[in-house]
This record gives C-alpha cells, structure tokens and sequence, in this order.
C-alpha cells in the first residue's frame, strides 16, 4: 500500500494531500477511539474511491457476534465457536450538498487539503477548500474526538463556509446500521470469515435531532443502541427519513460567500454487554443529551485535560531524533486509544482501528502491552488484570476440555474468555499463555504491592494456571521434568517438546504460585483457606510445583553453547534465506505450514524473549551467544519480534543493532513497514516501542523486586527521558550524553540501582545524577 510521508513533528501526523493510493492506510493512522469505540479515519461524507481503497468501520472493544467455526475434519477439543469484533452503524456520517452537488473529494477540485492528528487534544482535524465540479467552493474543517472521559460517546463539529457559492445547501446527518465486515480471504491475519450483515435491526427512533437505531446479533444474542445527537448553528428545519438501516436528518438553507455553518454531532454506542437491554435507551438519550448541553468545547477542554494528565505520566521524549520521537508519541497515544478499562475489555492486536486478528486479546497483551501501562498508568494495568480474573471461570471450563481435571487454560485467543484459535498449532498449543498471565502479575505485585488484588484476584489465577504444568508435564528417565507437545513464542516451530521460554517461563510461573501459597499461609491464612478452598487445592499441591520447577528441562546445546529453542529445534535443516526471494516474505503467505515448521527459522523472538523477561537467569555472554544464534535465523515476520531483538542488543553491547531493530519497531505502522497497517495497528509492536527505551536504552529490569538501570545512549540521539511509575512514586530517568538525571516526581521515596550501585530518591534528596560509560 502507497503511503504518504508525514513532517516529522513530535505530537502530531499531518497528511497535506488527499490521496486513493493511501487512503486505506490513513484510515487506520488516523482512527480515533477511547478504549471503547474506535472510528478509522474516513471522512465523515464517507468515501467513494476504487474497491479495496478504504474499510470504513467503527468498532466497539469487546463487542463482538459469534459464529461456529466450520472444521472440514473436526476433532475432540478444537475450539467450537469464533467470537468476531463487529463492525458497528456508522453514526459519523455528514453529507454535505451544494445545490444539485454533493461535497465529496473524488470529484470536482480539492484546492487544499490538511489533516491533522493531535496527540495532545486528541482532536482529529480536516480543512479541505473544495471546488464542485460546477465552480462552487467551499471550506470544510471538520473536528473529530472520540471522548476519554465518557467511553459511551464521541463528537464532531462540521464546518462549513461558502467561499463563492450563493445558493442552497444541504447538511444531512446519517446512522447507518446497514454495515458489515470485511472478508478475510487467505490471510489469516485479516479478519473474520463471515460476509454479509450480522446486526438485524429490531427498532428505530427519530426526531428532528435525534436518531437511534436499535439492533441485535444474531448468535451472541447481544442489543445494540446506536444513537446520534445534532445541533445546527443557523435556524433550519429538520426533514427526517430512514432508508432501511439508514437514518437521516436533512436540513436546507440559503447560504451566500463568506457565510458559515456548524454542524455539531454527538454520537453514542451502548449495549446490552453492558447494561440490562432496558436500559439502553434512557443511557444513550441521557448521555447526548448531556453532551449537547456541554457542547463541543467544553468536551474538547475536557480531552485536553485528559490528554495533559496522561502525558504528564507518560511522555518519552527522544531529542535528535525527529522521526523516532514522532512514532513514539503517535504509539503511545494509539495505545491509549485502544485500550479497554472497565475490566471487562481489554486490548486486542489491532486495538479498535481495524478487524485484523478479529478484535482478539492475546498473550500480546501481558507480555508486551502490559509494561507500557503498568509504569505508565498503573489503573489501566489493574484493569487489565481484572479482565483476565472475570475470565477464570472459562478458562477451568476450557482446561476440563483439554482433559485436565484441574486447572484453568487461557484461551490463546479471545474477546469473551472462550477459546477462539481455529488453528491449534499456532493457537491452543501455545499453553505459554498461562505463564505469561502470571508473569504479568508477577511484575504487577513488584511494582504495585497491590496486596488487595494478589488476595481477591492474583493469587487464584496464579494457582489454577500453575496447576496446567503438574497437569501437562512429566518426569522422563533422567528425572527432568518435561513439557511436551506445545508451541512457543515462535509460530513457525509448533508442537514441540520441550520449548525452552515455555519451560522456562512454566519455573517461574510454579514457583511463583508455590510462593504465594507459602506468603499467604504465613500471612493471611483465612484468605488462603478460602482460595485454596474455592480451587480444592490439596496440601501438597505448591510441593509438588516447587519440585517440578526444579527438576525444569532447560534445553541447552554444550557443543553450541546455546539454550535450545526446544528438544529438535537445532537438529533441524536451517532455513535457505539465501535463495529466499524477498517477496516471499512473510513465509506464512508463501509456504504451507509444515514446510516451515521443518526448518530451523523463527517467526519471532523465542528464546530471545525468555533472555528479557527472566534477565537474571542468563549471563552476559550466554546472552550475546543466544543472540547472534537465533538472530541468524530469525525473520522478524512476527511485529513482535524486532523490540524484544532491539532490548536484547542493547544489552549485549551491539549498539547499531540495537538502534536499527528499534527504529523498525517505533515507526513499524507509521512506516507500514509489514504493509498490513490498513486493518489495524499493531499494538505490541507500539507498546515494545515503549519496552525498547525503558528496557533496552535504559538497561531497566526488576528484579526480585528490585527496580534496576544501566543507561546507554544511542548515538544518534542527544538525550531521551521518560517516567516510571514504581511503588506509589512517580520517577523520571533522564539520559544525555556520560550522565543521566533521576528525579522523583511524586511520592516520598524510591529504591533502585544504577549500574549496581544503590540510590535513594527521598522528599530531601529528589534528584540525583550518575555518570555512564
Ligand atoms: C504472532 C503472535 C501474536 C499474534 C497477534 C502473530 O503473528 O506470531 O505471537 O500473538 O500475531 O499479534
């Protein structure tokens, strides 16, 4: 897909033309969403370019019908039932007629043209001067939000002044419901495979300002109210229609040169995922009733607001490096924009930009999303944290599928809890998922000591996962204890014995329960009954994991002196890169499955990853050897492999390297570095963005604990800092050329190291220096 090059300016991307060739990229670039609901960026009169030119979708985040998954040979256990994110109405629509003309860009004479998103209003922006096709100009600014404060609504105010048309002009206001989804066709990483509408619609309501429609899925049984608010700035009068799913409101006036209109629109989405379906209704009236009494500055104002305090947290700034601080903050701000908060939701691969991956919440979202936003935002970590314990329950049921008799299996992939991988090479097979779950609350209770979720939540989802490896696994003759049959990190090595990061990660993840058990006992004894009761966890049951975590099959090859990817991996015939022709790439499109899986090459970071999350397992030079293996034989295809490379050579000393694989993560959808931006973001990538400065840059790891850094400093940049929120204080790390800064920002004190070496940041001493080599 053609792209446009955007200024590099730091908190915004701005698109000076308008372009078919790039308009279904810039569609996913400047989509808009609030965790909740998401609009691609097309613009509000809609879009009448070539096929294939543009997806105008609005999704909402955990929304979603459902549908069988038709296996032509099935088998016992294969996950049953798909879960889709759906396209939703469209409530942002405004056309815009000029007499016997309608305002659209692919007609007539696009005089100027700029579109503007802005990371710190959270304002999307068009000013277009348009000539029709019969000589009549006019401006349109077009201002778009998508509101932080209320995850139910959004809002635009349409502008439009008359540059030398005297005449009648038509503003219509349109709710379409009659949408669908995109078909996935051979890519499995584009969509859902369903064609035609999903959502039926069972009731309409309209006034002269207001519409909603009122509809329902068909399988996941779920009420949808889609409903739009207007305010016209001149006195018109409404004429109301509806088309079969499409409302509209239309109003005329006579308009001469110079003169101007405003069109303010307030949309909402409730469902009945949400609310009792009764209740639907009075929420969305209520909600833009409220919003247009507010009016469209002062949600404006309040989104600033919203945006001030985030980055006041959050911001990395990157100086000397236009390009990189730019994907920095359009990543971060992407992030935000995707991710669920309600504990319920959580944040998918494409986060709510695009149907890519199906709205689905994998492993991504502990392992590479959950870092950025527990030092970030600790709130939204939480909130993604009680997601994953809401789905407990269906996780004990899938585990009792796979014939465990106890336990709880995460579903590799998901929006309700249930297991949604069609493929279970590549989907149920990566049992990993487990570990990394309690990884991630692992790193949350290091950084929070949030005490009050290890006992209501943490500790049984910890438990009962842990319990999947005493269930999986198994000592061989030389009394190792073995995990057979899985699929690593890396997809395109599947269903192997003994994966390294799985095992490794399974050690962790079992003596990590096994100390819970043991903290709890000690220290809150009535709430471990009452979980260990909840689970009918037997007295022996921690023993047993700390003796499998310490009889753990760690593949490791003395000759090569390399960890093993698993038991066959390195007996394997190493891939042909040489005579592989680029546009082969990524293999998954060129090769059928197996042919890849006999080979020794990596989709992504496998052994790489497990050298990061379990840092002070490895040595330096076990390290360096790791990563000059598997580097050789690694094809990034996988967006979540180039950050975890870009920390690991950052660590080893290979410092272009690590700049290089860093620079592909940052910009990697700016960039549209893996061409498939157009359906959707790609939100582990953008958060390992995140991870590649903290981790990688700045040396930072906890552990046992303890927070640590090792700043470095890229060459080509002046100076970086960014903030880390650890143990109710705030800190910002400040790296320029031999010194970095660390100041507390809020709280009384925090502990960490420097390069081994103790500080302490107190209310007395808030700021301290350190040189570096
Ligand atoms: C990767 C997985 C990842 C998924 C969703 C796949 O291409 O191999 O590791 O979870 O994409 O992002």
């Amino acid at each position: 897909m053609q792209q446009h090059t955007y200024p590099l300016e730091a908190w915004c991307i701005r698109e000076t033309s308008f372009d078919t060739a790039s308009h279904f990229l810039d569609e996913t670039l400047f989509a808009l969403g609030n965790g909740y609901i998401g609009l691609r960026g097309t613009g509000e009169e809609g879009y009448s370019g070539p096929a294939g030119t543009s997806l105008d979708g609005t999704y909402l985040n955990g929304f979603y019908e459902s549908e069988p998954i038709q296996y032509p040979e099935a088998a016992y256990g294969l996950a049953k039932v798909n879960q889709f994110m759906l396209n939703v109405p469209n409530a942002k629509g405004i056309e815009l007629r000029l007499g016997d003309e309608r305002f659209d860009l692919l007609t007539g004479t696009v005089q100027s043209y700029e579109r503007v998103l802005d990371f710190r209003t959270g304002l999307l922006t068009r000013t277009v001067e348009w000539t029709s096709p019969q000589g009549r100009s006019v401006r349109v600014r077009s201002r778009r939000m998508v509101s932080f404060e209320n995850k139910h609504l959004f809002a635009i105010a349409f502008d439009v002044t008359s540059l030398n048309y005297d005449g009648p002009l038509w503003l219509v206001s349109a709710l379409d419901g009659a949408v669908k989804n995109q078909e996935a066709g051979d890519d499995p990483r584009v969509g859902s495979a369903i064609s035609g509408p999903t959502l039926h619609m069972i009731d309409s309501e309209q006034s002269d300002s207001f519409s909603a429609l009122v509809q329902k899925t068909h399988n996941s049984g779920f009420t949808l109210i889609s409903a739009t608010e207007t305010a016209l700035s001149v006195p018109a009068t409404a004429v109301t229609a509806q088309q079969g799913q499409r409302l509209t409101q239309a109003w005329e006036m006579q308009v001469s040169a110079g003169q101007s209109v405003t069109l303010t629109k307030y949309g909402s989405y409730f469902s009945s995922r949400d609310y009792d379906a009764k209740e639907l209704m009075w929420r969305s009236k209520d909600t833009l009733a409220t919003a247009k009494a507010a009016g469209f500055d002062e949600l404006r104002l309040a989104q600033e607001q919203y945006l001030a305090d985030f980055w006041q947290q959050a911001d990395v700034q990157i100086a000397g490096d236009d390009a990189l601080q730019q994907g920095m903050h359009f990543n971060q701000f992407h992030l935000l924009q995707s991710v669920g908060r309600d504990g319920r939701t959580n944040i998918s691969a494409k986060g709510v930009t695009g149907e890519g991956y199906e709205g689905h919440y994998f492993w991504d979202t502990e392992i590479y999303i959950f870092p950025f936003f527990l030092y970030s935002k600790p709130e939204i970590a939480r909130k993604l944290l009680e997601y994953r314990y809401a789905g407990l329950p269906k996780a004990r049921e899938r585990a009792r599928q796979m014939s465990h008799d106890k336990g709880a299996l995460y579903p590799w992939r998901t929006i309700a809890g249930d297991e949604c991988s069609a493929y279970f090479p590549a989907g149920t097979a990566q049992y990993h998922i487990n570990a990394d779950i309690a990884y991630s609350i692992k790193t949350y209770m290091e950084a929070t000591d949030d005490q009050e979720y290890l006992v209501k939540a943490g500790a049984e989802i910890v438990m009962e996962t842990a319990r999947i490896w005493t269930g999986i696994g198994s000592y061989d003759r030389e009394g190792r204890f073995c995990i057979n049959q899985v699929t690593g990190p890396d997809e395109y090595t599947a269903l192997v014995n003994n994966n390294y990061y799985t095992n490794a990660m399974a050690q962790m993840h079992l003596n990590f329960a096994a100390s819970i058990a043991e903290q709890l006992q000690a220290q809150a004894p009535s709430e471990f009954a009452r979980i260990a009761a909840a689970m009918a966890l037997d007295a022996g049951e921690p023993a047993e994991w700390r003796r499998a975590a310490s009889l753990m099959n760690l593949p490791y090859d003395t000759a090569l002196q390399i960890h093993a990817q698993d038991d066959s991996f390195l007996s394997k015939k190493v891939w042909d890169f040489a005579n592989t022709p680029k546009e082969n790439y990524p293999l998954l499109l060129n090769y059928h499955p197996m042919v890849i899986y006999r080979h020794q090459v990596c989709k992504q970071a496998d052994v790489v990853l497990a050298l990061l999350l379990l840092s002070d397992q490895f040595t330096l030079e076990d390290k360096r050897r790791d990563f000059d293996y598997y580097e050789a034989v690694t094809t990034h295809d996988s967006s979540l492999s180039s950050c975890i490379f870009s920390i690991i050579a950052a660590e080893v000393g290979y410092q272009d390297k690590a700049y290089d694989y860093f620079m592909e993560t940052a910009r990697l959808d700016l960039d549209d570095t893996h061409g498939n931006t157009h359906y959707g973001v790609h939100t582990a990538a953008m958060a390992g963005t995140w991870m590649g400065v903290a981790y990688g840059f700045a040396g930072m790891r906890v552990i046992g604990g303890a927070l640590h850094f090792a700043p470095t400093l890229p060459k080509q940049w002046q100076h970086y800092t960014f903030k880390v929120h650890f143990r109710s204080a705030l800190m910002e790390v400040h790296v320029e050329p031999g010194r970095v800064e660390y100041r507390l920002l809020q709280g009384e004190a925090l502990n960490f190291t420097h390069g081994g070496e103790a500080i302490a940041l107190t209310l007395s001493q808030p700021k301290q220096s350190r040189s570096f080599a």
